[in-house]
């Protein structure tokens, strides 16, 4: 087996990138609860951002991780080209590190923050948070997943295993 997709989930947005993605590639996709335990030499990691990182579950996967190959992809409230996701790229690398994984490229995209989350936020409701919430309501969105499929796409190229991983034709995508 080439690669496998594992991702984490509260409300949807980055299963259904990774549902995308399992589909364009035709790669076997496993909830973080259900990670096959070795078996993988590459990964394509999904999170919902938390504390400005990967969330607790994906965490403490990344954690178990030794010497794999690596994707990651991530969705968040924040614009991913803000300071805020460039740090979480940062954690993320950092953390995949400690178990002597390579990095072979990443993705980050918004995903709307879900209404319970925004009712008990602490955060103040500055105009631009409020702003950016707004945009985030509308991801993942297609433009996304197009994105997500390019950058995975790219890394996998670059890695010589494009080859064994065969590309769906466009007849259909994730709702
Ligand atoms: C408890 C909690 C903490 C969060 N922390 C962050 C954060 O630090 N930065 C950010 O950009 N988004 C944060 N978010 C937003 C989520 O990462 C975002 O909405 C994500 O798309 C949810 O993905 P999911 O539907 O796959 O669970 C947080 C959401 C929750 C519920």
């Amino acid at each position: 087996m080439p690669a496998c997709i594992v991702y984490s989930s509260r409300t949807g947005n980055t299963r259904a990138v990774a549902k995308y993605l399992a589909g364009r590639f035709s790669l076997p996709m496993f909830s973080v609860e259900n990670a096959p335990d070795d078996g993988y030499d590459e990964m394509i990691l999904g999170f919902w951002t938390w504390r400005g990182g990967p969330d607790p579950a994906m965490r403490s996967f990344m954690e178990t991780l030794r010497g794999k190959k690596v994707f990651f992809f991530g969705t968040m409230a924040a614009f991913p080209d803000s300071p805020h996701a460039a740090r979480c790229v940062e954690r993320t690398r950092n953390l995949l590190a400690s178990g002597n994984c390579r990095v072979l490229g990443h993705f980050l995209c918004q995903g709307r923050l879900d209404p319970d989350t925004l009712a008990r936020s602490a955060h103040p409701r500055t105009p631009e948070r409020m702003a950016r919430l707004r945009q985030a309501a509308s991801h993942p969105n297609f433009e996304d997943f197009r994105a997500a499929e390019q950058c995975l796409r790219l890394a996998l190229a670059s890695e010589g295993t494009l080859a064994t991983v065969p590309t769906v034709p466009m007849t259909k995508h994730v709702a």
